[in-house]
């Protein structure tokens, strides 16, 4: 179904998913906090991710520090080269990415049926470089800012998209650091100490989950483009040669990874890069169908010997390896996995969200809103409740509770009609409810009602730990 942005937002907001950070301030745009259903929904996605790349044979974990050495970042290209172009709106005041402004415009050209104007444009788009082709692209297209309308544009300007502090007490050139823009650089500077540490032969990978920091002109879509946000990125390292076989098998795996969690696959695709980095032999994105249209949520990347190649050069430092079987030295090729794991938040929770018509009690119908996470990716896997608070059913309900809350996430609730205790948890995507009753007493079983059938079977108390030791493990 298609459900607008605003719905997502404030049912995040409402039930505890995501919060604007420092909201009682007013808030800082382009962060968010996670509520404690969030952090729970990521935490899971983390596991899947971190579950599905490590255990395997040929893949080890790493988790490096934030802040690294400024000469990283002058080596991976960041320096010079991670930058937007910018442009002002004089009469607005409002500040635009050059090359955003010019896609919606051809958006909103083609959404008029003008394509060949929009053809046009977007040829021109794709052959731009430098600041004063935007610039160019801007006045002679007469593009108008989307606030105003006014096309008072100021000159175009490049802007480094990395935060800067510094390190110590003195602020000055010699003490400036960045927060990372990527995990990736982590993984290639470790890759020797791994490589012998771990004693592994190509191919391998690194993979490695943490937060990166993008000071993005414009924010936008919630958690879509975020100034602070997580990213799981693996590094796979192979012998030259062997590049588009492990681009294969890794596209091919990143996009399973997202159905097996139940994202839709009429709401997920591939695409090419047009354009690929002077370095890149592929590139491919994994989209998803977002309530404001198609968005990256993962890119794979072949990288060649680009960055490691690189780090040997300004670190003085070998990063070869040499073949235990011909004794050749090289520099590994890399095939890269990169996802947000708060874009893919923000996408799982998109695709989870529906709602439907089902019958209410005075026989009419009413419009149930169900989160239909994954079971593994759920934030609460179960909930427990007494039919009535009296005749023996909180005590045993509770005992319940206890019991299945040390395994996994419970939540109790005695308060209500039951109907409304289901659409409350429905609401948050728990895939189980468990009901005790009368019967629960005359004879020890109690109801399990399933979330998306909403139908319910009875089994024997004593067993529920056996039941979900099932069902959790292996949905
Ligand atoms: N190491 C390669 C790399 O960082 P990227 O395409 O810039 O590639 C990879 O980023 C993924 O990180 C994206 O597909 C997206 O899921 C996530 N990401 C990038 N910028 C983001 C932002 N500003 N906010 C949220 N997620 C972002």
């Amino acid at each position: 179904m298609t459900v607008s942005l605003d719905t997502i937002v404030s049912l995040a907001k409402r039930r505890g998913f995501v919060f604007q950070s420092s909201e009682v301030y007013g808030g800082l745009n382009g962060c968010w906090d996670f509520g404690p259903l969030g952090v729970e929904l990521l935490r899971n996605i983390k596991e899947q991710w971190w579950r599905a790349m490590t255990l395997r044979d040929d893949i080890e974990g790493l988790d490096a520090a934030i802040l690294m050495h400024p000469r990283t970042w002058h080596a991976s290209g960041h320096v010079e080269q991670f930058a937007d172009p910018m442009i002002d709106n004089r009469t607005s005041k409002a500040r635009y990415r050059a090359d955003t402004l010019i896609e919606e415009y051809i958006a909103r050209l083609r959404s008029k049926g003008k394509t060949a104007e929009a053809d046009a444009l977007a040829d021109r788009l794709r052959n731009a470089k430098t600041a004063d082709d935007y610039y160019t692209i801007i006045v002679e297209a007469q593009i108008p800012d989307p606030v105003s309308g006014s096309r008072d544009w100021t000159p175009v300007r490049y802007f480094n998209l990395m935060f800067k502090t510094y390190i110590g007490p003195v602020e000055d050139e010699s003490s400036v650091v960045y927060l990372r823009p990527e995990t990736a650089q982590g993984i290639f500077v470790n890759f020797k100490n791994v490589l012998d540490s771990s004693r592994r032969k190509l191919p391998f990978g690194i993979a490695q989950i943490g937060k990166a920091f993008r000071n993005e002109i414009n924010t936008k879509y919630f958690l879509f483009r975020t100034r602070e946000f997580e990213q799981m990125e693996m590094q796979y390292f192979i012998v030259p040669g062997s590049e588009q076989q492990y681009f294969d098998y890794w596209l091919e795996q990143r996009y399973q990874w997202f159905l097996s969690l139940g994202m839709r696959a009429e709401a997920l695709r591939v695409t090419p890069h047009e354009k690929l980095a002077h370095y890149a032999s592929a590139a491919a994105d994994i989209e998803y169908e977002f309530p404001f249209g198609w968005g990256e949520i993962e890119g794979v990347h072949s990288r060649t010997d680009f960055d490691l190649r690189r780090h040997q050069e300004y670190s003085g430092k070998r990063f070869e390896y040499t073949d235990p079987y011909t004794g050749q030295k090289f520099i590994p090729y890399v095939i890269e996995t990169s996802v947000g794991a708060t874009r893919s938040f923000m996408a799982f929770f998109c695709n989870a969200y529906s709602e439907e018509e089902v019958p209410s009690t005075d026989s009419k119908t009413e419009v149930r809103t169900v989160l239909r996470f994954h079971p593994q990716l759920a934030p609460v896997k179960i909930a427990v409740f007494p039919l009535v608070n009296k005749e023996g059913m909180p005590e045993r309900a509770e005992a319940i509770y206890r019991d299945l809350q040390r395994r996994w996430k419970t939540q109790y609730d005695d308060s209500g009609a039951i109907g409304r205790r289901y659409r409350r948890q429905d609401e948050i995507g728990t895939p189980y409810c468990i009901t005790v009753d009368g019967q629960t007493i005359a004879d020890g079983t109690v109801t399990i009602r399933h979330r998306d059938t909403m139908l319910q079977e009875r089994i024997a108390a004593d067993r529920l730990v056996e039941y979900f030791s099932a069902v959790l493990q292996h949905q």
